[in-house]
């Protein structure tokens, strides 16, 4: 019964929000749950990043043997800048320092299936906002602070 519910609802939110062109399907779905979204104290690698069209993006990093064991974005932005946060966070999971120098903002493209070419500059802001949480990480590892 809830089950139902919860589709009934999620086939609404589909009809109703605006139908954008060039949007994946991975990133449409998205949009209705950012996971991973919201701010956690102790990360070990942090950066705060404002774009040219001046939204911010925040990620959170937490390692576990030079691992990603968690990540989280928080945004003040856009509906498309809270779904490149959430996939940033989700493909940080799992990998190793010098795996996470290849989640960019392309990368980020790729996983969504696409988005107008008006809003791919929140894949880029997702993607520069997890390296310099990644350089974060690595100045505080290098320099003994962690
Ligand atoms: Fe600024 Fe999306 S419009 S991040």
């Amino acid at each position: 019964m809830a089950e139902d519910l919860n589709e009934d609802v999620k086939n609404l939110q589909k009809a109703i929000l605006p139908k954008n062109d060039g949007y994946g399907m991975a990133a449409f779905d998205r949009m209705l749950n950012p996971i991973y979204r919201g701010a956690f104290s102790n990360s070990d690698g942090y950066a705060r990043v404002t774009g040219p069209c001046g939204d911010t993006m925040e990620i959170f990093l937490k390692f576990d043997n030079d691992r990603i064991e968690r990540a989280a974005f928080e945004t003040d932005g856009c509906g498309s800048s809270a779904v490149c946060g959430s996939f940033a966070a989700e493909m940080a999971f799992g990998k190793t320092p010098d795996e996470l120098l290849d989640v960019t903002g392309d990368r980020i493209l790729e996983k969504m299936g696409g988005a107008p070419e008006n809003e791919q500059h929140c894949a880029f802001l997702a993607g520069e906002t997890l390296q310099e949480a990644l350089s974060n990480y690595m100045i505080k590892t290098t320099s003994g602070s962690k």
